[in-house]
Parts: structure tokens; sequence; C-alpha cells
């Protein structure tokens, strides 16, 4: 038996452990009469416990080494999460938990320590799709309303897609081979950059000069909203090459030019959904919400709001700690289905892989390394 929710706000504990983070947090969802959620939602803990340093020797996660992490740090990230909120287990309203996709040891141990605490609690929990989370942040930050597009850039993957409501999703657009933050990592490593490759290049990338090298747009000319990211990393390895030796100069400037291209390719395939959107939903105003970690690239910012300025939609893109993984995007995710009146029990089962449109056919490259979405 669980406790049907009672508070208005509702209050849930959301548990992240697909990737490299262990995060727990607390989130506040208002509710209307009607059982609508309102939002904006309330953060009132939010704790992230990044494992870069244990995976940055490997170039790259690895998942065994990210399962145990994720043992050892959860009970106390919890715990933290609960004190940071000031509230004890008997105060929330539900549990959420990511259940898919991701690495699947990890996404074992957040689920099981969700089932013991919903069991042992009497609550009821929610599996949530770790991509529903980044999907639904910006109606905990900002509170918008169905339908809205978004695009969601990160290391594992890269989606552009039409938001409709709760569990009501249509892609639109994915990458056919490698994600966009993959792409970044990849290049960075073939530079010798470091992990996570992103930040490492955007930092080079700011004293370069993106004219320099001639990388290809992949895809561009073509009809859809399809992307591809894997030519653009063998352009770079190929270019590095026929330039070496490289001096710092020669980095910048091929990180600033490879920057350029997934700007270049981003904002192009960005408003080509704006246009589409407008042709299905005519006088409505037009949200375009970016998620995932690469939203933290200022270049790629800046590209995306002019076409927004040009198009007259509005872009949004959360704080960068709730772009990248959280518990706190789970908890509100978990939130919206549990005011809906959701309850997983504890009788569901992890998923390594778990598509938001579910009717989409499978992509190549949808998802392909199953490391970080
Ligand atoms: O969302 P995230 O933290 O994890 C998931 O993939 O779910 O995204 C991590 C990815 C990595 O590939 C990282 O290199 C990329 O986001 N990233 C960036 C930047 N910061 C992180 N890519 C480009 N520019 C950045 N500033
Ligand atoms: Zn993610």
């Amino acid at each position: 038996m669980t406790a049907m929710p009672s508070n208005n706000p509702l209050r849930v504990l959301g548990i992240e452990t697909s990737c490299d983070e262990t995060s727990a947090a607390v989130v506040e969802c208002p509710v209307a009469a009607t059982g609508t959620v309102t939002g904006p939602g309330k953060i009132l803990s939010n704790v992230v416990l990044s494992q870069i340093e244990e995976h940055a020797a490997f170039g790259g996660v690895v998942p065994e080494i990210a399962a145990r992490a994720h043992v050892e740090a959860l009970d106390g990230i919890v715990a933290a999460a609960l004190h940071d909120a000031g509230l004890g287990l008997a105060d929330l309203d539900g549990i959420a938990v990511t259940a898919g996709p991701g690495l699947i040891g990890g996404v074992i141990v957040g689920v099981m320590t969700a089932k013991a605490l919903a069991f042992g609690a009497e609550k009821p929990l929610v599996a949530v799709n770790h991509l529903e989370g980044h999907a639904l942040t910006a109606r905990l930050t900002d509170g918008i309303g169905f339908p809205y597009l978004l695009l969601l850039v990160s290391g594992g993957h890269t989606q552009i897609l039409l938001v409709k409501g709760v569990g009501d999703y249509e892609r639109w657009g994915t990458t056919i081979d490698d994600a966009v933050g993959e792409a970044f990592d990849k290049s960075a490593k073939l530079l010798d950059l470091g992990f996570p490759g992103g930040p490492a290049v955007e930092r080079h990338a700011a004293s370069g000069d993106p004219g320099r090298f001639d990388l290809p747009r992949p895809l561009l000319g073509r009809a859809g909203l399809d992307m591809s990211f894997a030519g653009l990393k063998t352009a770079v390895r190929l270019a590095a090459e026929k330039a070496a030796p490289m001096d710092r100069q020669a980095v910048s400037d091929l990180c600033a030019s490879f920057q350029e291209a997934i700007a270049d390719v981003l904002a192009n395939r960005v408003g080509r959904a704006i246009d589409r959107y407008r042709e299905r939903f005519p006088g409505k105003p037009i949200n375009v919400v970016v998620a995932g970690g690469v939203a933290a690239n200022q270049a790629i910012k800046g590209r995306l709001t002019a076409i927004a300025a040009e198009t007259g939609a509005t872009l949004i893109v959360p704080p960068p700690h709730l772009c990248t993984d959280n518990g706190a995007m789970i908890a509100w995710a978990g939130a919206e289905r549990l005011a809906r009146g959701q309850d997983d029990g504890t009788e569901f089962s992890p998923r390594s892989r778990w598509p938001l449109d579910e009717g989409a056919d499978p992509t190549l490259g949808h998802g392909k390394q199953g490391v970080k979405v």
C-alpha cells in the first residue's frame, strides 16, 4: 500500500545514476485544483557528485567504475539531499528514479535504492525516462506550457523533438551516427585536450580563427531534420594530420573551425524545425528549449539565439547545472507523472534503451554508445 500524494505543492525526491553523475534532489511541484501542473517548480536541494576524475585517465566513462562509484556514493547523496531540503522521507509525496536509458549497472543501483526507499517509507515510486527529465526541465525552471520544441544535445543523444505533453513526444530529427557531445569529446581526444572535451574545445576556440580550416557541414543540403557528425570528426583528424606539427594557434583555429561547423548544422536544423512548427501550429508562440551538456557552449547558444530572434521564436536554455545530468530534473519529471496519478510500484525493470518516442524508427547512432544521454 502506498500513500497518495497529499501536499500541494507536491514534494518529490529524484535519483539519477544513469551515467557518471550520482545525484539526488528534492523539488516542489505546484498542482492546480484541476490536477494540472502549473510550474515553475522549486528546487529544495540538488546534490550532484561528478565522477569525471575517476574516468578522466581512461578518456571516457568506464561502466564498471561508474556503477561501483554509484554504489559507494548514493546513500550519502540521498541523505544529503533530504538534509539540504530540511525534510525526512515521511514528508515526501513520492520518489522518482531514472529507470533508463543509460549504463545499465548504474541504472540498477539507482532503481534498487529507490525501490527500497519507496517500499520502506510506503511512498509512490515513479520510473522516469532520463530523456524526459531533460525534456521537461524548462517547465521546472520557466513554467512553459505545451507544445514546444526541444533540441537535446548531450554526450549520448542529439535529437530535435516536439514535446506535446508528458509522455507525448514526436522525434523530428536525430543524429544518424555520433552525438554532438561525442564529436566534441572525440575531437578533443585526438587533439590531446583531455576529457570531457566540450569545455576544452570551447576554451581553445575562443582564441581561434573559425575560417582557417574548411570543415564539412554534413547533411546540410538535405531535406529533413536529421544530422550527422562522424564525418566532421574524421575531417578534424585529417586536418590535424595535414597541419602537423600543430602549434597552439593551429589547435585553437581547428577548435574554432570545428565548433563553427557544429553551430552551423545545429542552427540550420533548428531553423527548419521552427518553420515546420509554425506550419503545424499557425499563430502559436514558438518556444525552443535547449538541453544537455552541449547547451553550455556559448558559441552554439549564441547562434541558436540568433536563429530564434530571426524567426520570432523564444529560446529557453536552462542554467548549465540543470542542462547536465542532475537529480532535480528526474524529481520534476516524476512529480509531473505523480500529479497524474502514476505509481509504478516496485515491479518495473531498469532499461538500458528507452526512446522517448517509442513510435519512431530506430536510427543508427540513437544511443549507440549507450553512455551519456
Ligand atoms: O548532459 P551531459 O552532462 O551528459 C549527458 O550526455 O547526459 O553532457 C555531456 C556532454 C559531453 O560530451 C561534453 O563534452 C559536452 O556535453 N559539453 C560541451 C560543453 N560542456 C559540456 N560541449 C561543448 N561545449 C561545452 N562548453
Ligand atoms: Zn543526460
